[in-house]
């Protein structure tokens, strides 16, 4: 039994007006091929060219760039996985294929200075080429493609193009190529039936030769005429959002300086945008540019909130610092950038934006600079980014990546990230609670399950929990996004993400209908209220760790006072002594790997003690204290999925490494013991920190006992630390209105239907309206069953000051009430 206490009356504040907004990145091929729907991949035949400042391996397997991150490349297919997964049989030049047709890249006449290839072919007679497209042609009976080619041929070349589906020929055009020069040649191919599996097919009855600078196959309807895939923005229309946070993430800072985007290479003529390979492993044709994002965000009528790159490339990705003529180069790209939105239509850029169809400004009211970027060399390029930009156009709010303003400089915004599990975002329902209202506003730019029940139902409940903390808190936090967005299931690089689709159909997961719920029932204040109700805790198993400095000397390790021994040596190498064991320093293979393993410290030894699937039980152990040097227990180490971006086969991280198991850390230095759990954005503490005396050059007893809930931490027979596993509440509430309604937001995380008392200090209709999501934990949704998990819509009777609703077991709840 829960309880909900409203007070109507007591206003907190306004909800915040654009709480609610979208993050588009160009992930998992979501622009080219998805929102974007051209349907010939490899439209500049560029896929294979790896970027210019970086090596390939022997047989374009990975890329390696100058300062060292490896990612795979397959001579421009992207991922291994994908090749495997879509049976993509190898062509030199990928998604084109030739029969009686010899194809060849032409690397010096291409269309313009903005191409580095062109397709050269020669046909035999009858000869023809092909493209497969993103894992097939989409086409439906009586609908029109838009169909274009930039070709030349020093003779006249008769070629038949047609969309073919095994023999069937659905639609076809014929052209004759002549010229020296470049020209674009038109076509309209009306198909005769639905596919989702055709093939763009070019013959040459009589043979010849040609070349193809750029070739492109669109469909004729999009949303607003704008070029988008209508099922995918009816879908982003469906969440109510009320800002686009674009182009990224990763991709805005780029593996190496040469692949941060630039806006200047993404407006103007599509065929004249210079594309890059991103950061997701594959190659951008950018047909989805600044523009487009803009004109989307007009037609959704959404705040743009625009990322841009502010001199450095991934932190993750062994970053690169832009500088001097470099750095001011992307400085002046931003300003470049805001002139096309938002500058007069007779200035340089302005006039561009009017040339491509939009003579009126847009809007450009945030901005954020930089994306997940850290540190001193992110502060000095923040402040200056800040002050050049701000001086110009002083009406912009800036959104920093990190507290910046704990550093003396200006912000507006801060950005801040979370990727957990379920559980994490339901414990962490009061993150914003005792924020200082006076600071900058926080935007929540990037938050979803990852690990655990990702893209299934108990992550969407998770997700809420925690949305309802944001929305608890729309005092300070101003604007939330899910991330990723998008997914094309035959190119995925991350999970989950929002929507998934294929080249025709799309389905959402659990989570979208959470966004949807929320976004669509806002109310006007956030008004007073409380609950009661009871406490779930997180499900935790694992045995114990060891973590330090090399040369870490212990024995006597026990587990249920049995002896137990180093199951996996993650950094370091244990050498049994006479009477002990020590674990040294990490050797070369594990060097190696750390390498590719974020954040993890070089330095330091890392053991786990037997296995991973224990809950409850006692450890103890022996160690040698050295003067200065730390001593880490980890309580519950067992290993999580591995970090999503490590994609690279030809290396691929241990089952059990140094990255993947994280367990809550008991750590010992300079007599000081603390009791912790390693969290982004922040650390959290388990217990308080307590001052100790550990024996230096002589060996302490550590040692645990944990029963799956309470864990309990002794140092030499003293009880230093008391925790709990973290925990969450059955249920959690927030209640806002408007003149009309009281709107309550509740999530069930319980296996079981919960009894809410609601009391309210107005009347309201006994007849009332909820929305709920509920479903099994690990329920999901797909294109057989896309609305498996959605909200759905119930009538009810009985609401007034005092009544008691039902709220199902695992679920998520909008209950309307009409004030009387
Ligand atoms: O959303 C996927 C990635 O996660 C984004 O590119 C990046 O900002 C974050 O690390």
């Amino acid at each position: 039994m829960s309880k909900i206490n409203i007070k109507t009356k007591v206003k907190k504040f306004k909800t915040a007006k654009n709480l609610y907004g979208i993050f588009f990145e160009d992930i998992n091929r979501a622009g080219d091929g998805g929102l974007y729907p051209e349907m010939l991949r490899n439209r500049t035949f560029e896929d294979s060219l790896a970027p210019i400042d970086c090596m390939t391996d022997e047989g374009d397997y990975a890329i390696i760039t100058p300062a060292g991150w490896r990612d795979e490349f397959n001579h421009g297919e992207g991922l291994s996985r994908w090749v495997r997964q879509n049976q993509i049989p190898y062509t030199p030049i990928p998604a084109w294929y030739g029969e009686g047709a010899q194809m060849e890249l032409e690397r010096t006449d291409t269309l313009n200075t903005c191409r580095s290839a062109a397709l050269s072919v020669s046909f035999e007679k009858g000869g023809c080429i092909y493209n497969t497209g993103y894992c097939g042609i989409p086409q439906k009976a009586g609908k029109s493609s838009v169909f274009y080619m930039f070709a030349k041929s020093e003779k006249p070349v008769e070629l038949l193009v047609t969309i073919e589906e095994e023999s069937d020929i659905l639609s076809s055009a014929s052209f004759q190529v002549c010229g020296n020069g470049y020209i674009r040649y038109d076509g309209i191919f009306t198909s005769l039936k639905d596919t989702r599996n055709a093939r763009l097919v070019i013959t040459a009855r009589e043979g010849g030769k040609i070349k193809l600078g750029f070739i492109s196959l669109m469909p004729a309807d999009t949303y607003n005429g704008h070029g988008l895939r209508i099922d995918l923005v009816e879908k982003l229309r469906e969440l109510h959002p009320r800002f686009l946070r674009f182009p990224g993430g990763c991709i805005v800072e780029g593996f190496t300086p040469l692949t941060a985007m630039r806006f200047r290479n993404t407006v103007g003529p599509v065929w004249e945008r210079p594309g890059h390979l991103l950061m997701w492993h594959y190659r951008s044709y950018i047909g989805l540019g600044f523009h487009e994002y803009l004109q989307l965000c007009e037609d959704l009528d959404l705040e743009p909130l625009y990322v841009f790159n502010c001199g450095m490339t991934c932190q993750a990705r062994c970053s690169v610092l832009m500088e001097d003529k470099e750095l001011d180069d992307m400085i002046q790209d931003t300003l470049d950038a805001i002139e096309y939105a938002i500058g007069p239509e007779d200035s340089k850029w302005g006039s561009l934006r009017a040339k491509m169809g939009h003579p009126s400004p847009f809007k450009m009211n945030f901005m954020e600079i930089g994306n997940e970027n850290s540190g001193t060399g992110y502060e000095e390029r923040y402040e200056l980014c800040y002050h050049t930009i701000r001086e110009k156009y002083p009406h912009i709010k800036f959104i920093a990546n990190t507290h910046v303003e704990e550093k003396g400089l200006a912000a507006d915004i801060v950005d801040e990230h979370f990727y957990n599990t379920a559980e994490y975002f339901a414990e962490n329902i009061h993150f914003y609670d005792n924020y200082d209202r006076k600071g900058p506003e926080i935007f929540v730019g990037e938050f979803a399950v990852v690990r655990g029940y990702a893209g299934q139902h108990y992550a969407a409940l998770g997700e809420a929990d925690f949305l309802i903390g944001l929305e608890r808190n729309q005092d300070v936090v101003t604007l939330a996004s899910y991330a990723p967005l998008f997914e094309n299931v035959n190119y995925n690089a991350w999970f989950p993400n929002l929507i998934r689709f294929h080249n025709s159909e799309s389905f959402a997961i659990p989570t979208y209908y959470t966004w949807k719920m929320f976004g669509q029932n806002r109310g006007d204040y956030v008004v007073e209220s409380n609950e009661e109700t009871g406490t779930l805790y997180r499900p935790v198993k694992g045995m114990a760790s060891l973590r330090g400095a090399s040369g870490m000397r212990y024995r006597n390790a026990r587990w249920n006072g049995m002896e137990v021994g180093v199951t996996h040596e993650l950094m370091g190498r244990v050498r049994a002594q006479e009477d002990s064991y020590m674990i040294e320093a990490p050797d070369e293979e594990q060097l190696e790997e750390c390498k590719r393993l974020y954040g993890i410290d070089p330095e330091k030894i890392f053991a786990v003690f037997g296995e991973e699937d224990v809950t409850e039980g006692t450890f103890e152990i022996e160690i040698f204290a050295e003067a200065g040097k730390e001593i880490e227990i980890g309580v519950y180490s067992s290993r999580i999925p591995k970090e999503v971006y490590v994609s690279d086969e030809t290396h691929p991280p241990k089952e059990w490494n140094a990255g993947n198991v994280k367990p809550f850390i008991w750590k010992i230095k300079d007599s000081i013991s603390s009791f912790t759990e390693s969290s982004y954005p922040e650390e959290i503490r388990l217990s308080k920190d307590s001052k100790v005396v550990l024996k230096t050059g002589e060996f302490n007893q550590f040692r645990y006992n944990t029963d799956g809930r309470n864990m309990s931490l002794y140092l030499n027979d003293i009880l230093i630390h008391e925790a709990s596993v973290p925990s969450f509440p059955v249920l959690a509430s927030v209640v806002t209105d408007t003149e009309q309604e009281v709107i309550i937001k509740a999530v069930n995380m319980a296996p079981e239907e919960e009894a809410v008392d609601i009391t309210l200090d107005c009347e309201v209709d006994s007849d009332y309206q909820v929305l709920i999501l509920t479903g099994d934990k690990q329920a999901e949704n797909s294109f057989e069953d896309p609305e498996n998990i959605s909200d759905k819509r119930i009538l009810l009777k009985g609401a007034g000051k005092s009544f008691t609703y039902q709220a199902p077991a695992y679920s998520v709840n909008i209950i309307r009430l009409k004030k009387v």
